[in-house]
Formats: C-alpha cells, sequence, structure tokens
C-alpha cells in the first residue's frame, strides 16, 4: 500500500493566490485519489522540522519562514507509482525550469514560493504523511 501513496501540501503562496482549487482539480485528473486532506499551518518551529533534511542549506531560514508564513493544504494521495508521477505532475522545483502544463509551471511564483511539495520517495512519503495526519484521518 505505502509504494501507491504519495504527500504533497499546497504551499502559502498558492492558499493566498486562491489556487487551492484549480490545483485540486488538476491533481485529480491525473488519477490520484485523496486519502487525507484538511487546511493548517505550520509554525516556525514544526516547518523547521518538516524541511530539517535542509537545515544545512543556505536558503533553510527563508524557507521556514516561508513555510510557516500562511495556511497550508496537505494531503495523502494514492496511484499506482504515485511518487513519481506527483513530482512529473508538479515539475521541477524551479518553476523557471518546470515543464509546460506542470502545477509549478502554471502557479509556482519563485523557486522559493513554489506553490506545492511532492514527497520524493515512498519511504519519505510515509513519514511526511504521519507528520500531518493520523491513522483515522486516512480514507
Ligand atoms: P519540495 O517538494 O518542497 O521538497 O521541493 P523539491 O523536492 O522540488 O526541492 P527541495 O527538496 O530541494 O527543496 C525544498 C524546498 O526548499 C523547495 O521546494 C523550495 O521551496 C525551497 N528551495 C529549494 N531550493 C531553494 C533555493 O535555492 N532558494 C530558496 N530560497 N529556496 C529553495
Ligand atoms: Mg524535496
Amino acid at each position: 500500500m505505502a509504494t501507491n501513496r504519495t504527500f504533497t501540501m499546497i504551499k502559502p503562496d498558492a492558499v493566498d493566490a486562491g489556487h487551492i482549487g484549480a490545483i485540486i482539480k488538476m491533481i485529480e485528473e491525473a488519477g490520484f485519489r485523496i486519502v487525507a486532506i484538511k487546511k493548517t499551518q505550520l509554525t516556525g518551529e514544526r516547518a523547521g522540522q518538516f524541511y530539517a533534511v535542509h537545515r544545512e542549506r543556505p536558503f533553510y531560514n527563508d524557507l521556514r519562514t516561508y513555510m510557516s508564513s500562511g495556511a497550508i493544504v496537505p494531503m495523502i494521495l494514492e496511484k499506482e507509482n504515485a511518487v513519481a508521477d506527483f513530482r512529473k505532475l508538479i515539475g521541477a522545483t524551479n518553476p523557471a525550469q518546470a515543464e509546460e502544463g506542470t502545477i509549478r509551471k502554471l502557479y509556482a511564483k519563485s523557486i522559493e514560493a513554489n506553490a506545492i511539495h511532492g514527497s520524493d520517495s515512498d519511504e519519505n512519503a510515509e513519514i511526511e504523511g504521519n507528520f500531518f495526519f493520523a491513522a483515522t484521518e486516512l480514507y
């Protein structure tokens, strides 16, 4: 089951710009089923924990501030080959390099405010899903 799931969150810039509906439409039309979803906001501390793997990077403090600056919409998604297919749907980290038709190409503002997150492995998808959702919130 875990191999068919990924974790995503619509980031503060896209929530703030009113793109929640458009992004979810693209996700569902690409064949992903929403297993869990909510609207919430990270504290600076929780944002730092979520992106702890980047703690040595020069942009870490900015990333923490940005990711806690507004509401986000975390989701657990299900589909065959979910992690890789979802990374394809969102496009490159830097929207300037993202392919046409990807979520980041359409909605991201910058390399930092890039509209959406996608897990990079099955293992991280499970860890990140558990970061936001209890087992009783998955359907
Ligand atoms: P996520 O799906 O959010 O994990 O993005 P990613 O896997 O495409 O990129 P990565 O994990 O390398 O970076 C995590 C996040 O840090 C990115 O999505 C950006 O929001 C931010 N980020 C990455 N590189 C830079 C950078 O060079 N400058 C700044 N300011 N932010 C960056
Ligand atoms: Mg990443």
